[in-house]
């Protein structure tokens, strides 16, 4: 039977073990903690019971499956393991530290995988010096649900490393897509315009959080507006990923992190889970927490007309707004899109892969390439080169895919 042993008992660490359990595969879970990772265990075994009252799995596979789990001490109890995914906090020195006392242990064809969201693969690589063997292993919240594994190649990772990485995500049921080692990989950065962008729109008073909402809703067929999501993710979650994709990148103007996150994170005000972010939650339905300063705002004939084209060519099937609803969801889908094909220009991942990861990460309703080529590639890069002659930053300056 083969055997992963999973560094870290988290949300992530617990969801990879139940998964890879669920799949024929021994789990050896490790945390800084080890009584933590006893009780995380508890957990998954609860978790297995509900599939089974469910009718979701037959007892006896719930049985196999919860037996196939335990909790390691020392990094013997992982020898020979077929794969390492580590999966402790996001900190490079507690990668390195949580993952050296395995380098020796492991089956030599192992690879060791990390599930970092936004630290380099190949920096850790080196820090570990085996740059062969380190992959990443890109796993979405909640693991057991989501059915995307982005797999990510550093510079020297080996070949059959990835390969065998990918082979397990797939026999693990997972959708695998192949990405180089870049800042947010595809998901976490393709999507960050969903959200500034937004932002940037409620800054300058063009609508408020619910009317932004349900504009991306209704028009786009989001599944959550960007505010409802950043609320459901973390405010503090959300900012941190945009600063390290931001810094990483260089800052580009395009992917600032936008004040109101920082002065919400740093207030406290963290979304669902304090409470209150850009909603008040002690209501049902919730109401906007965050005040807009509304301003009137003349659109530019070739501006109407550049959104237009894109809002009814782009927008999800029978859905018609007002001028406000058609700019916001115009504005921030050529934006996301617009991430999507610079992330390609630079090769990031094949166009493929990004569509199918914005699809299975993060709920799109479209990839946003294919949506992209289902308005017009021409039609895109006219609303954006439009925005890009009334903004000061350059940030809506077209990819080279938009405009071939
Ligand atoms: N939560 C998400 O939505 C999500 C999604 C994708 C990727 N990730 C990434 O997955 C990783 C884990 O995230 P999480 O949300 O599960 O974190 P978490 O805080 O829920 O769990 C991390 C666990 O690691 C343990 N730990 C810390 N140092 C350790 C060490 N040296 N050895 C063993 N265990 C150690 C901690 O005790 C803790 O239980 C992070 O790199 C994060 O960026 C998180």
């Amino acid at each position: 039977m083969p055997t992963v042993a999973v560094l870290g008992a988290g949300t992530m660490g617990s969801g990879i073990a139940q998964v890879a359990a669920l799949s024929g595969w021994e789990a050896v879970i490790y945390d800084l903690r080890p009584e933590f990772a006893r009780s995380q265990i508890d957990r998954i075994h609860a978790a297995l019971d509900k599939l089974v009252e469910r009718g979701k799995l037959p007892v006896d596979q719930r049985n196999a499956a919860a037996a196939r789990i335990r909790a390691g001490g020392q990094s013997a109890d992982a020898a020979g393991a077929d794969l390492l995914i580590e999966a402790v906090i996001e900190d490079m020195s507690a990668k390195v530290a949580a993952i050296t006392p395995f380098v020796g242990v492991l089956a030599p064809t192992a690879p060791i995988a990390s599930n970092t969201s936004s630290l380099s693969i190949g920096r850790l690589a080196g820090e570990l010096r085996c740059e062969s063997r380190v992959v990443g292993m890109h796993f979405f919240n909640p693991v057991p649900l989501m059915p995307l594994v982005e797999v990510i190649s550093a510079p020297h990772s080996d070949a059959a490393m990835i390969e065998r990485t990918v082979q397990a995500a797939r026999g693990w049921g997972k959708t695998v897509v192949r990405a180089k080692d870049t800042p947010g990989f595809i998901v976490n950065r393709v999507a960050r315009g969903y959200y500034l962008e937004s932002l940037r729109l409620l800054d300058e008073g063009v609508a408020g959080v619910d009317e932004i909402d349900r504009a991306l809703r209704r028009m786009g067929g989001f599944r959550m507006g960007p505010f409802e999501l950043m609320d459901l993710i973390g405010i503090d979650v959300n900012y941190g990923v945009s600063c390290s994709v931001w810094e990483q990148m260089e800052r580009p103007s395009r992917l600032a992190p936008h004040r109101i996150q920082q002065e919400l994170a740093a207030a406290g005000r963290l979304g669902r889970k304090s409470g209150r972010g850009f909603y008040l939650y002690d209501a049902e339905p919730p109401v906007p927490a965050v005040a807009v300063q509304r301003r009137s705002f003349d659109y530019p004939p070739e501006l109407r007309e550049a959104v237009r084209r894109v809002a009814s060519a782009g927008a999800a099937h029978g859905a018609e707004g007002s001028a406000t609803e058609e700019y916001v969801f115009a504005r921030v889908l050529a934006t996301i899109i617009n991430e999507a094909a610079l992330a390609l220009d630079s090769g990031v991942a094949a166009q493929g892969d990004i569509d199918v990861a914005m699809r299975l990460g993060t709920n799109y309703p479209h990839g946003p390439l294919e949506w992209a080529e289902r308005i017009g590639r021409r039609t895109c890069a006219a609303l954006l080169r439009v925005m890009d002659r009334m903004s000061a930053d350059g940030r809506f300056a077209p990819a080279a895919w938009l405009t071939a």
